[in-house]
């Protein structure tokens, strides 16, 4: 089959036999590493167990995909994250108090992690690096700043430095041996380096977190930072390297990318201020600023499903990331793996000392420039951006640079480098591709490969920006391919060629004496991939091939004897792919369907994709309903397991009680998530009580409703910044009893504990007075309900933050499988939900979905009301004063109160949705309206895309279904 490289090839695709469908090595685009944290929290129910097994709390899949990938892994076990999440991430049962004040070297505290740290030491040892996986670096702790009461002086703080060093031992002692690492979160505290002291609790190495334009979506969440570009302290992390720790690499575990969205923040997030201009700019000032090692926070949040929310967020931890919660890549993922591809291919930047930085490199003051020269190869890379990070003029300069063939100003010869709004550029000079050297160029490197021996280098520049550059070895150049160059000139000279163009839309590709290189615009960069034909995380450019024109490609893959190559990933619409590659393939599989070559020569291919891909959902409904709060009823008896008597006279937590009731922190009694159910009885006495004073603390967005002798006598409806609150609520609405005793049910949302020392902040009522003409009124007796089994962690699949103690919780009416068969049928699809009054409604259907093969179908589901603009059914001021919860096959994946704001999307993957069968979804809704209240759900497809990723993987172990024992819970 031997043939000559350039002919057309076309003719022999439909000769050839399909072959057998191959599994492909996934290849991540550009990144080499990413870090992950491990929730505590999540993996431990209860004190004596960790669960590193069951469903989704098994760990192992990633980091053998990591392997599979040819990725690093930084893993970050905490025991405490932050992360927005519950308590930080902390387990429920660690918030009692019980255990200290937590973070320190407190013996109760150090029992208590004991058994999680040295389980997840366990699982990560056989995949360290060291023992042939992937795992480089062992994060201790997070943000835990504090190693000195007395900074110069070196004075310790031996509650925390020991807790770091206890944290360190044991992980020693259970078989880490990779580098431990901490993340600092602020430029001042000097903590934990051992370039700075040797003292106890030091790690390897330490690294400083940033987020410059805010860590929130809401800006006054932050003192230090805010506002777009905001300056970003040009020469800080330069400086606070030096100082802290000169001799470790300067790292960002942390470096922003993006921002949480907290309750009340703005629709949909805020990606316009920190989109693709701020990944630009910033990221390269981090190399600018001789960072060595950048993770970004976070390149996919997701969704914080099943409480893991603390009160900061709903549920989207979507971040405005590089890839949405909804999967898609946008602009800021494309332009951050610009940068990402040219960092892997650019070794020499591993090992470079700065050796300036000012706005005297060019001959435009406006444009600061850093200098990086690697001592050993003389390659340098001179960082270019405004010397105000707020600017966004259009600026236009030379560039002074020390180049192997000795000082120059460049461009020689054409017209001027431009840094146009938001943006930075990394020039290169003395760059070694394969065999060849770039003496310089005004255009940014993109990547480099070598096929079959010859050098293909690929350069980018945003649209109508002129470009030089000059290659040594070479002695000539000509456009082979394409025409999105204008002004084109070649001058060789010696052994080297300087090319000056204007760059146009479109991909050019140039022959250099057999190498190639490839001039592109912007658009045509983030549509460009370099997959990996092995998973060697290090990339090799004779390990690459260049793929232009694909939404997303996946992998790439050749057969035995080279002659097929096997592309996969995923498209919008039809496209024509520009595929570089070796000379002697005949055909190119996309998605294992061979796809035309509609030209090809020279080793350069272009293949048509079929698309567009269509789906349609089916209805969402009928639904079923039933009330959700017989709690209130008459004749409704409480008994255990689903209350239990709240009879502590003590709490181990520091905040006391303000009443004299027992003790009503919901921890206290094992019950720590969701909503919460009191129910307290007293007599009518002689001039009896006429109404309730309640203290409540339930966290950011948390609310309650209240109820006496079945009759509804008030809410507070709560606020996006209110975690605790007082409110009485008068009696007149209520009939008190002529003998017997009076039952008060109050409903409570509990939106978490919150992060850091608020983590242990009690939960619950820290006041209930009975109000009236006496001074003192006494309770007969209090009762609790919340999420079933309390501590026996009853789903162990779906995990201890899933579900709290609404009826329809506890009897898993949540869960696929609940016998719905005498519920009535009350709302048609696409109808209003209406909850007519105070009070709590299930609403249940299930839904068949059929996804074909070969699609990716991103669905979300939409809930609104009168607050958010979508939806207007009423002139009702209080019927959006609802609190509703949103389980998707028993996964709580919405939580939405749109009096509060702000999430009214929420996107489930696939795996929760069962992309094959059948679906359950569930909404309860609470009204916390006399008046009740009104909503809308709908689903809906975000996109469809063909993808080689398969939908339909076996997921349905994640959904177990309702079993009878939920009966008990009534
Ligand atoms: C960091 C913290 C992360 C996350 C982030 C804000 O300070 O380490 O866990 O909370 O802030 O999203």
């Amino acid at each position: 089959m031997a043939r000559s490289s350039g002919e057309d090839q076309s003719w022999r695709v439909s000769q050839l036999p399909l072959p057998p469908r191959r599994a492909a090595p996934l290849t991540l685009p550009s990144f080499n590493a990413f870090s992950i944290y491990s929730s505590w929290g999540f993996h431990s129910a209860t004190q004596d167990s960790v669960d590193f097994t069951t469903g989704a709390h098994n760990f192992t899949p990633i980091l053998s995909l990591a392997e599979e990938l040819g990725m690093y892994v930084i893993i970050r076990p905490g025991p405490y994250v932050n992360a927005e999440e519950n308590a930080g991430g902390f387990p429920m049962w660690l918030t009692t108090g019980a255990y200290g004040s937590l973070r320190d070297d407190d013996q109760r505290y150090t029992d208590a992690w004991s058994l999680y740290w040295e389980e997840i030491s366990r699982l990560i040892v056989p995949h360290l690096v060291t023992n042939g996986g992937n795992v480089i670096m062992f994060q201790v702790e997070n943000e835990l700043d504090g190693q000195w009461t007395d900074i110069p002086n070196r004075v310790l703080n031996p509650a925390l430095a020991n807790y770091m060093q206890l944290l360190q031992d044991s992980a020693r002692e259970h078989g880490v041996d990779v580098p431990l690492s901490h993340n600092s979160p602020r430029m001042d505290m000097y903590s934990w380096s051992k370039d700075f002291s040797n003292a106890t609790g030091n790690v390897d190495v330490v690294g400083v977190d940033s987020y410059p334009s805010c860590w929130s979506c809401n800006l006054t969440e932050c003192t230090s930072t805010g506002g777009e570009y905001t300056p970003y302290q040009v020469g800080s992390y330069y400086d606070f390297f030096a100082a802290q720790s000169p001799r470790q690499p300067s790292f960002v575990p942390e470096f922003q990318g993006g921002s949480y969205n907290p309750w009340g923040g703005p629709q949909g997030g805020c990606p316009d201020h920190i989109g693709a201009d701020f990944a630009n700019m910033f990221y390269r000032n981090l190399i600018y600023q001789h960072i060595t090692a950048i993770s970004l926070y976070m390149l996919f949040g997701g969704t914080n499903w099943g409480w893991h929310a603390c009160p900061l967020v709903a549920t989207s931890y979507d971040y405005s990331s590089p890839v949405s919660e909804n999967r898609e890549l946008w602009s800021k993922f494309y332009e951050t793996k610009l940068l990402t591809l040219f960092t892997r291919v650019a070794k020499d930047l591993a090992h470079v000392d700065r050796l300036g930085d000012s706005t005297s490199y060019t001959d435009n003051e406006a444009i600061t420039t850093s200098e990086l020269r690697n001592p050993e190869t003389n390659a340098a890379f001179y960082v270019v951006m405004h010397d105000d990070s707020t600017s966004g003029t259009q600026e236009t300069f030379k560039l002074r640079v020390n180049t192997s063939e000795g000082e120059m100003t460049i461009p020689r010869r054409g017209r001027d480098i431009t840094i146009n709004g938001h943006q930075a550029k990394i020039l290169v000079t003395d760059f070694t591709f394969g065999g060849k050297k770039l003496l310089y160029s005004t255009a940014e490197v993109l990547s480099y490969a070598v096929i079959d021996g010859s050098e293909v280098l690929a350069l980018w520049l945003p649209e109508g920006e002129a470009g030089e550059f000059c290659v040594k070895g070479v002695s000539s150049a000509q456009l082979s391919h394409g025409s999105g160059v204008e002004a084109f000139e070649a001058q060789a000279e010696a052994d080297t060629i300087t090319i000056s163009y204007i760059q146009r839309s479109g991909l050019t590709a140039l022959d250099l004496d057999g190498s190639k290189v490839l001039l592109m615009d912007r658009e045509t960069a983030y549509r460009f991939w370099v997959p990996t034909l092995d998973n060697d995380p290090f990339a090799p450019p004779e390990k690459t091939i260049f793929v232009q024109g694909a939404y997303l490609v996946r992998s790439a893959v050749h057969d035995a004897d080279g002659h097929a190559l096997y592309l996969t990933g995923d498209e919008t619409e039809s496209a024509s792919l520009t595929v570089f590659a070796q000379r002697d393939i005949y055909t190119i599989y996309w998605n294992d369907v061979q796809a035309p070559i509609t030209s090809s020569g020279g080793g350069i291919y272009v293949i048509e994709t079929e698309g567009p891909a269509e789906f349609t959902l089916p209805e969402l409904g009928p639904w079923k309903s039933l009330d959700s709060l017989p709690e209130i009823k008459e004749d409704y008896q409480a008994y255990p397991p689903a209350w239990v008597v709240a009879a502590n006279t003590e709490t181990p937590n520091p905040t006391k009680p303000a009443s004299n009731n027992p003790v009503l922190y919901v921890d206290d009694y094992d019950i720590h998530t969701g909503n919460h159910i009191y129910r307290a009885t007293f007599p009518t006495t002689d001039e009896p009580p006429t109404g309730i004073l309640l203290n409540m603390t339930g966290g950011l967005a948390f609310g309650w409703s209240v109820w006496l002798n079945s009759k509804y006598i008030g809410s507070y409806h709560g606020f996006s910044y209110i975690g605790d609150e007082i409110a009485s609520f008068s009696f007149d609405n209520a009939t008190l009893k002529d003998g017997g005793e009076n039952v008060l049910v109050i409903l409570m949302d509990n939106s978490g504990h919150g992060l850091r020392e608020l983590a242990i902040e009690p939960r619950g009522i820290t006041e209930a007075t009975l109000l009236g003409p006496k001074d003192e009124y006494d309770f007969t007796e209090w009762k609790i309900a919340g999420t079933a089994g309390r501590r026996e962690n009853i789903d162990p699949i779906r995990g201890p933050l899933n579900e709290g103690g609404l009826y329809a919780e506890r009897l898993g009416m949540h869960l696929p499988g609940f016998p719905d068969d005498d519920w009535e049928e009350t709302v048609a699809p696409g109808e209003t939900i209406v909850v007519p009054e105070a009070g709590v409604r299930v609403f249940r259907t299930t839904v068949p979905l059929h996804v074909p093969e070969g699609l990716d179908v991103s669905i979300s589901f939409r809930l609104t009301s009168t607050s958010d603009g979508t939806f207007t059914p009423s002139d009702d001021a209080y019927s959006n004063r609802l609190r509703a919860l949103l389980f998707v096959n028993g996964y709580q994946y919405g939580r939405f109160s749109p009096h509060i704001g702000h999430q009214i999307d929420f996107p489930v993957p696939p795996g929760i949705l069962n992309y094959d069968g059948d679906n359950t979804i569930v909404l309860t809704v609470w009204s916390q309206s006399a008046e009740g209240v009104e909503m809308k759900v709908e689903w809906l497809v975000n996109y469809v895309h063909t993808s080689s990723f398969n939908m339909l993987f076996d997921s349905s172990y994640l959904r177990p279904g309702w079993t009878e024992e939920r009966l008990q819970y009534e």
